[in-house]
């Protein structure tokens, strides 16, 4: 089992979540980051810190294609450990994901 991060990272990027993992499974691109299924613990520390609730468990969305996107991309892209500044514009994406039930 293993964790998962959603489209509702994109273009926000608030990186709350790496702050608080004990394994360093987050990877990142510009937009978005996403989890290493081999590394995660399933611990959850990570869910409550996303603003956006941008972080599910993958028995939650079994079949969906986020689950392979997680584990290809992490496997490409840098471990990011710690807090970075937002994207410009989070905050409004944020409020727009909010305001569509999205979160
Ligand atoms: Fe993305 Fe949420 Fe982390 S927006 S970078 S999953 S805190």
């Amino acid at each position: 089992m293993t964790h998962i991060v959603t489209e509702n990272c994109s273009s926000c990027r608030f990186t709350d979540c790496v702050s608080v993992c004990p394994v360093n499974c987050f990877h990142g691109d510009a937009d978005r980051l996403y989890i290493d299924p081999d590394l995660c613990i399933d611990c959850g520390a990570c869910i409550p810190k996303c603003p956006v609730g941008a972080i599910v468990e993958d028995i939650d969305i079994l079949g969906s294609p986020l689950i392979e996107l997680n584990a290809e991309q992490a496997a490409l892209l840098p471990v990011i450990k710690a807090k970075q500044s937002p994207l410009p514009g989070a905050d409004a994406r944020r409020d727009t994901l909010i305001s569509e039930g999205l979160v």
